[in-house]
């Protein structure tokens, strides 16, 4: 059977999301749970943009031994010359370079004509290849790019050694069938296009990026998808990772296409990366959403019970769903906890780690008598377990609230050594609780986005809540779990405040970049 390349760029376009960089090490967590995965190719990073990220390219391709790592750059020495240093320690790499190719980015944002465009092209692959064979060009707003100039650039950079020709639609104005004709277009035109693996890189701004995916495939011949886990990227995002594998899988009768990826790793890397960037998946996602495999509706629940194909095209286990089930409670002991952390795939790096979600567990089992996987999960994801700066940490909680009255909540929390009380009123005791925090901090950030999220079914549930934070130019997200929304949220508020207030570098590629 034909194979499908599963490309996957979390870490580099998913990352350039405001609010979802990451630090070195969350990058390297996620990079093993995407090796787990299977993934054929990881594009670590843009190696050239920042020396954190030169940094984490270099020790993902340090790690990393059955996946590809691969870093973007631009068609330029200085960028590949980086990359090929910073992947200079894999065994197993790929440099990925790109300039723009379409009218409006060569005018406006490049400011170059188009025979430079095609000159810089060709001597970039050129000079890459001294690194490595494995080369792969990518025109940037390649959908938007006229064709007959888009065939000399691909027909040059194919003959100077490029062996993956990717054709990004840069903006997400593409749909399925014209994106997928015209993939086939160009591999029908370009003389030597079989010397080449094509590729298909899509944005999700008309929410069409998996369909225009699947068309670039089916259509165009594409034999590999550059997507995201859990779709994540910039704007509306990528084409999302999870989707793409299971809808070539469960429609394996119309692709007719291999895949190398273990799904049962989908669902802890989905946890995983929602988990470090605090960009919760909606309950109503496909594949990793939390409803993905919930029949609610009478009809569907009686027709699954009697025969689960009925309402059921894949089979939840096999993506790394756990059913609901009460795995743990107050008397559990730390075995057991590790047997089931083990079980659910969760990746732990220390035991100082697992020892500090332990803690959490015990804490949380005497506050709620049952204790699901998706719990144990969330505990993984409550970012006090990971481990990293933590400067701001809630102490206790207590609130009021009445009908007619106006909320009063009085925190306390850490800061380094030192406990500070504070109190505030708030139209409600959520957001008496932060401005509590808030009047001793004095951030000044401003709340870009506040939501609570039920972990598991019931009103017993824990509130997952993300905030987002941003301050002088920074963004970034917290997460916090507690069976009490208030405590959740003042958790989640005092996680964002520790990445805001950090000194380790969050990683944020091109955000400083001129083209
Ligand atoms: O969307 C895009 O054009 C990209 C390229 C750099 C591949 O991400
Ligand atoms: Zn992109």
């Amino acid at each position: 059977m034909d194979r499908l390349i599963i490309f996957d760029t979390t870490l580099r376009d998913g990352e350039q999301s405001p609010g979802a960089s990451m630090t070195r090490e969350e990058k390297l967590r996620i990079a093993k749970q995407l090796e787990r995965l299977r993934v054929d190719v990881i594009e670590a990073g843009f190696a050239a943009s920042s020396n954190g990220d030169f940094e984490a390219v270099r020790s993902i391709a340090n790690t990393i031994k059955h996946s590809t790592v691969c870093s973007l750059a631009r068609a330029n020495d200085r960028d590949i010359g980086r990359a090929a240093e910073a992947l200079a320690g894999s065994d197993n790499k790929r440099i990925h370079t790109f300039i723009a190719t379409s009218p409006l980015h060569m005018e406006k944002k490049l400011r170059m004509t188009p025979e430079q465009v095609f000159e810089q092209a060709r001597l970039a692959v050129r000079f890459a290849r001294q690194f490595t064979d494995n080369l792969e060009f990518s025109p940037e707003d390649g959908y938007r790019s006229e064709p007959d100039f888009l065939c000399r650039v691909l027909e040059a950079v194919i003959k100077e050694g490029a062996t993956t020709i990717n054709i990004p639609d840069t903006v997400g104005y593409a749909v399925p069938e014209l994106y997928g004709e015209f993939i086939r277009t160009l591999r029908e035109r370009i003389p030597n296009a079989d010397k080449a693996v094509w590729s298909v890189h899509c944005h999700n701004d008309l929410g069409m990026a998996v369909a225009n995916s699947l068309a670039g495939v089916k259509i165009g011949g594409a034999r590999q998808v550059e997507c995201t886990i859990n779709g994540l990227g910039e704007r509306a995002g990528n084409t999302s990772l999870e989707e793409v594998v299971m809808a070539v899988k469960t429609r394996r009768d119309y692709f007719g296409l291999e895949v190398g990826v273990d799904t049962q790793q989908i669902m802890p890397a989905s946890k995983l990366v929602s988990g470090i960037t605090g960009f919760v998946v909606q309950p109503n996602k496909a594949v990793v959403g939390a409803n993905a495999f919930a029949h609610a509706s009478g009809i569907h629940q009686d027709g699954v019970l009697k025969a689960r194909e009925t309402y059921e095209i894949m089979r939840a286990e096999d993506v790394g769903w756990h059913a609901n089930k009460i795995v743990l409670g107050k008397l559990s002991g730390r075995n057991a906890f590790k047997q089931r952390v083990q079980a659910l795939g969760i990746p732990v790096e220390s035991e100082a780690e697992m020892n500090a979600a332990f803690a959490k567990f015990k804490d949380l089992a005497d506050r709620k008598a049952e204790i699901f996987d998706e719990d144990i999960q969330a505990l993984f994801s409550d970012e006090s377990v990971t481990p990293h700066d933590e400067h701001f940490k809630l102490v206790s909680l207590s609130q009021r609230s009445e009908t007619g009255e106006r909320p009063h909540a009085k925190v306390v929390f850490s800061v380094g050594a030192k406990e500070i009380a504070a109190e505030s009123d708030g139209n409600g005791p959520v957001d008496a609780s932060l401005k509590a925090i808030e009047s001793e901090v004095a951030s000044g950030a401003e709340l870009l986005l506040y939501s609570v999220n039920a972990i598991t079914t019931g009103t017993e549930s824990q509130g997952e809540v993300t905030v987002r934070l941003a301050r002088a130019g920074r963004i970034a997200n917290g997460v916090g779990a507690d069976p009490d929304i208030v405590a959740a949220s003042a958790k989640a508020y005092l996680s964002a405040l520790n990445k805001l207030y950090s000194d380790v570098e969050r990683l944020n590629p091109q955000t400083s970049l001129a083209p």
